[in-house]
C-alpha cells in the first residue's frame, strides 16, 4: 500500500511518514519545501518537490497510490492575513487539488490537515465538532473551506475523505526560531539559549497540547481505518487543558530556566481551548496515549541535541 502525503517533509508530515513506513507502507511525500526540510524526509520514503497549486503535476505523484494524506498549507495565521490570496490559494485551492486528482485517479481516501483555529474564539468547551464554525482569520477560513469541500467530494462523488482538527500539536522538528512555532517551541528555545521568556496576560490561558506521535497515529488511523462517515470532521486533541503558565513551570523545572517575564495579553488571543475528544475515540478508535510531561521531555531531548556543536572533522 502506498501513501502520499502532501506536506510530508514537515513537522507533522514527516513523523506520519516514519510511522506509515515502520508499518511496512510505500509512502511518496510532495512537498515544495518552502517550510519543510528535505532533511526531515525519512529514509526510504521517495520525494516528489513540487507545490499543490500545480494540479498536474500533483496528480502524476499521486498515481499509483492508494490513499492521500493533505498537510501542505501555509500555516501561518499572520501570513494569511497578509497575503490571504496567496494563502487561499496553497490552503483552498491546494486541498481542491488534492482532492480532485484524488477523485480522477479513483483513490478513494483522503486524510485533510484541518485546524482547532476553526472555532475561533468559541466559549463553548469543551470543542465539539457539532458547534458552528467562527473563523477569526484566513486560514481559519480556508481550513473551513477545505472540510467543506471534503464534505461535497464525499456527497458528490461518494470518496471517503476524512478531516482532521488539530490542538496544538508540538514535538521534535518544531522550528523553535519560526516566529510562528507554538508557545511551547518558544519556551523550549528560550529555556536552551539561557534567555527568558515572556508570558503574556495572566499565563492562565489554557490550550490543548496534543504531542506530535500522537497526531501522526491519529494520521495513520484516519488513512487506514474502514470508513467511519464519509467527509467527517474529527477533533484531534486530548481533551485536557494544560495553562500556559503550567506549562513554563513545567519546562522550567526541567531545564533550569529563571521565571518567565511578564507582558500584557495580546489582543486578539483565544482564552482557552479543549478538544472533545469522543467522536475520534468512538469513530477512529484514536485515544492519544503520550503525557504532556513525557512529551516535553522528549521535545527537550530533541532539542538539546540540536544544540550540540559539530565538531569539524579533523578535530
Ligand atoms: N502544528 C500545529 O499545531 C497544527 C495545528 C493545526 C493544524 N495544523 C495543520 O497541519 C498541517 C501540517 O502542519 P505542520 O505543523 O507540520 O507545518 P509545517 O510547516 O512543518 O508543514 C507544512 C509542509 O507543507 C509544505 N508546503 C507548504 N506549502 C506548500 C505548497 N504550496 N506545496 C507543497 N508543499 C507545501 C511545507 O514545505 C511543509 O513541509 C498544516 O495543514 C497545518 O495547517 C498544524
Amino acid at each position: 500500500m502506498r501513501i502520499l502525503i502532501t506536506g510530508g517533509a514537515g513537522f507533522i508530515g514527516s513523523h506520519t511518514a516514519e510511522l506509515l513506513l515502520a508499518q511496512g507502507l510505500d509512502v511518496t511525500i510532495y512537498d515544495d519545501l518552502s517550510t519543510g526540510k528535505r532533511a526531515n524526509v525519512p529514509a526510504g520514503a521517495t520525494l516528489v518537490q513540487g507545490d499543490v497549486r500545480d494540479f498536474s503535476a500533483l496528480a502524476i505523484a499521486m498515481r499509483g497510490c492508494d490513499a492521500v494524506l493533505h498537510l501542505a498549507a501555509v500555516v501561518s495565521v499572520p501570513m494569511s492575513i497578509q497575503r490571504p490570496h496567496f494563502a487561499h490559494e496553497v490552503n483552498a485551492t491546494g486541498t481542491l487539488n488534492a482532492l480532485e486528482a484524488a477523485r480522477y485517479l479513483g483513490i478513494d481516501r483522503v486524510v485533510i490537515a484541518s485546524s482547532a483555529a476553526v472555532y475561533g474564539a468559541s466559549k463553548q468547551l469543551p470543542l465539539a465538532e457539532a458547534l458552528p464554525p467562527e473563523p477569526l482569520s484566513p486560514y481559519a477560513a480556508q481550513k473551513w473551506l477545505a472540510e467543506a469541500y471534503a464534505a461535497t467530494y464525499a456527497a458528490l462523488h461518494g470518496m471517503s475523505p476524512i478531516c482532521l482538527r488539530y490542538f496544538n500539536v508540538y514535538g521534535p522538528r518544531q522550528d523553535p526560531a519560526s516566529p510562528y512555532s507554538g508557545v511551547l517551541s518558544r519556551f523550549i528555545g528560550a529555556a536552551l539559549a539561557r534567555e527568558q521568556s515572556t508570558l503574556h496576560g495572566d499565563g492562565r490561558q489554557t490550550r490543548d497540547f496534543i504531542y506530535v506521535g500522537d497526531v501522526a497515529r491519529a494520521n495513520v488511523r484516519a488513512l487506514l481505518a474502514p470508513d467511519p462517515a464519509p467527509g467527517l470532521v474529527f477533533n484531534v486533541g486530548t481533551g485536557r487543558a494544560v495553562s500556559v503558565a503550567e506549562a513554563y513551570a513545567l519546562i522550567a523545572r526541567l531545564t533550569g530556566a529563571p521565571p518567565a517575564g511578564r507582558a500584557p495579553a495580546r489582543a486578539g488571543d483565544v482564552p482557552h481551548s479543549r478538544a472533545d475528544v469522543g467522536r475520534a475515540r468512538t469513530l477512529l478508535g484514536f485515544a492519544p496515549c503520550t503525557s504532556f510531561e513525557a512529551g516535553l521531555e522528549a521535545t527537550l531531548a530533541w532539542a538539546q541535541q540540536r544544540l550540540v556543536p559539530t565538531l569539524p572533522m579533523s578535530a
